[in-house]
Parts: C-alpha cells; sequence; structure tokens
C-alpha cells in the first residue's frame, strides 16, 4: 500500500489570508492562483503493518513533534475515509527551502493528500481531494487542480474547494521568484491568519474582495495583462497592510523586498511591464509576459540581496508519479 505524488506550489493573485471557520479552515474569501512548474514537492506514503507508528521525514530529516502532529492528524483523516488502522512512513522532498513563504504547506499538503488517499485505495474525485488537502492547509486545496485556479470560499466542508479556471497552456505568462531569505519564518500562516480581525483595515479588504474576485476573473478571460497585473499588485500591498496593522504586527518584508518591488515598478516605468506580489515571506514573486523573463532576470541577478531566481511557468495540478 505504496504511492508517490507530486504537488506543485501556488502563487496567489487574489490571496487568502483570514479564517471564517480555523478547524476547518475554511477562507473568508475566495482566491485565485497559478501553480508553478518549478517549485514543487514529491511525497511517498506508505501503510503498512510492520510500523509501530507513523514516521514522517521531511527533506530527510525527522520533522519536530508539532510538524508531525499535523501529518499525523492528516493521516488520520485518510485512514478514517478508509477504514483503515494501519501506520504510515511518508518521505517528503521539497525542491525548495521551506518556511520562506514559498507555499512549501500548499505544495506539501496537497502532495500528501494525494499519496496519501492513493496508498489508502481511495480513488477520490478532484474536487474530494481539493477539499481534504484544505483541511490540512488551505492553499493547498489550489494546488490540486491544473493551471489557473479558483478557489471558492464557500461555507460548509462541502462547498470549499479548488477548480481550474485554465489549463496550463492558456496563457504565457511567468511567476519569476526573487530569493532574498532562506530562513524560516517567525510566525507562520497558520497563526498569522487567527490575527485579522486585529486589523482595522480586514473589514475594509474583505468589503472589496468580491469585485476584486471577479475583475481579476474578467482580466484573464480577456487576457488582459495590464489589468491583470494592476489587480494582483494592488491585492498584495492590500493583504501585506492588514498583515502591518493586525496585533502583534506582522513584517515579513525586508529592505531586500521593498528594494525589488521598487524596481519592478521603474523598469515598468520604462517600457518593462511587470507586477510584483508577495506572500508570508520576504521573496519577490515578479509576474511577467514569457517574453520579458530573460530580460527581467537579467536586471535582477545585477542586484544586490538577490540570492536565487526561480522562473516558473504555468504547471499542472497535483499527480501521482508511482
Ligand atoms: O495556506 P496557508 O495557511 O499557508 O496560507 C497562505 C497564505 C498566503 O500565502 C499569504 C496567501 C495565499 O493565498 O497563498
Amino acid at each position: 500500500m505504496k504511492a508517490t505524488a507530486k504537488a506543485p506550489a501556488n502563487i496567489a493573485f487574489i490571496k487568502y489570508w483570514g479564517k471564517r471557520n480555523a478547524k476547518l479552515r475554511l477562507p473568508m474569501n475566495s482566491s485565485i492562483s497559478m501553480n508553478l512548474t518549478e517549485i514543487f514537492t514529491i511525497t511517498s506514503v506508505e501503510f503498512n503493518q510492520n510500523l509501530k507508528e507513523d514516521l514522517v521525514r521531511i527533506d530527510g530529516k525527522i520533522v519536530s513533534d508539532k510538524e508531525k502532529e499535523r501529518v499525523v492528524k492528516h493521516l488520520n483523516r485518510v485512514r478514517r475515509l478508509a477504514k483503515i488502522r494501519l501506520k504510515a512512513k511518508v518521505e517528503s522532498h521539497n525542491n525548495f527551502p521551506k518556511g520562506t513563504g514559498l507555499a512549501s504547506s500548499a505544495s506539501g499538503f496537497a502532495a500528501l493528500t494525494l499519496a496519501a488517499s492513493k496508498a489508502a485505495k481511495l480513488n477520490l474525485t478532484e474536487k474530494q481531494l481539493s477539499i481534504l488537502a484544505r483541511i490540512g492547509s488551505g492553499s493547498a486545496c489550489r494546488s490540486v487542480p491544473s493551471g489557473f485556479v479558483e478557489w471558492r470560499a464557500g461555507n460548509t466542508n462541502e462547498s470549499s474547494y479548488a477548480h481550474s479556471l485554465y489549463s496550463p497552456d492558456y496563457w504565457g505568462i511567468c511567476d519569476v521568484i526573487a530569493i532574498v531569505g532562506r530562513k524560516s519564518k517567525k510566525v507562520g500562516s497558520t497563526e498569522g491568519h487567527a490575527l485579522v480581525e486585529s486589523s482595522p483595515f480586514f473589514k475594509i479588504r474583505l468589503s472589496g474582495m468580491k469585485k476584486k474576485v471577479d475583475e481579476i476573473k474578467m482580466a484573464m478571460k480577456e487576457k488582459n495583462f495590464s489589468k491583470f497585473g494592476e489587480i494582483l499588485e494592488k491585492e498584495a500591498i492590500n493583504m501585506h497592510s492588514v498583515m502591518m496593522t493586525s496585533e502583534p504586527a506582522l513584517y515579513y518584508w525586508t529592505p531586500e523586498t521593498l528594494k525589488i518591488m521598487l524596481k519592478v515598478i521603474e523598469w515598468r516605468d520604462q517600457g518593462l511591464e511587470s507586477y510584483f506580489t508577495i506572500d508570508a515571506g520576504p521573496n519577490v514573486h515578479i509576474i511577467c509576459r514569457k517574453q520579458n523573463v530573460d530580460k527581467i532576470k537579467a536586471r535582477l541577478v545585477k542586484l544586490v540581496g538577490i540570492k536565487q531566481v526561480i522562473i516558473n511557468y504555468p504547471a499542472e495540478g497535483a499527480r501521482i508519479l508511482k
């Protein structure tokens, strides 16, 4: 009873920040994202009668008790559905540093959900997989379907899941990630979500959300890159305003983050069109058309403080490898 799955990380254009139900990880608003080709997790799960307890290794290391507990709870969900009691061995590999705002929990829980459910001989639909992944880590539900994805907020366990808006080949856009920090963040997103209500700006953020989702979907439908970019860049600043005004305040940016943001605006004024977005970490995602990737990379690598540049295209969702 063994299966291996690969799942991509995803970058949100309209963000998920704040939950209406923490236990089920039901979000306050719908979100929109794209799966990424170059940052992913590969996870194997084996249920075996010889195991006395669950074994969890991530990137070759035995995980902390807190991390293990989250994985074991997820395995328990799968065991309940499959009506089995066998313990499991979980081996997971990220091809990127975890805990830096590069969505390792999204790719991680999407890969774990698919591998564990297959190993347990469950044949779940994409929707069921997305729901299950969401309970493990909210944004993981968006790494299950392919390409450009919408997570419909819903208001129950069954109505909150992600679906594909467009396949990966729909639109030739890229996410050029400028890595400026590799350290794990101090406040993870699980704790961060819980603070949203303490920001005086959160109500205002929520009140504009539905319109924003509709507008970005329209821009995607029309392949209007400028409109799309304007919406996603403003959205990132909107979310970070809530983060920085919550109590305690969450500052995910470093001076390098801001430097790149300003460069993106400067380059745009010079005619090189791209837009930035940032998750719960210091790294900057630069969204551009395919034909501008090389120019953007060439300018980025000249800046001081950039540790790595990763070029991503729209990717398939979670897949079984073996
Ligand atoms: O799924 P979580 O709990 O890691 O939350 C993700 C939060 C952001 O990355 C900041 C935004 C998003 O929609 O991906």
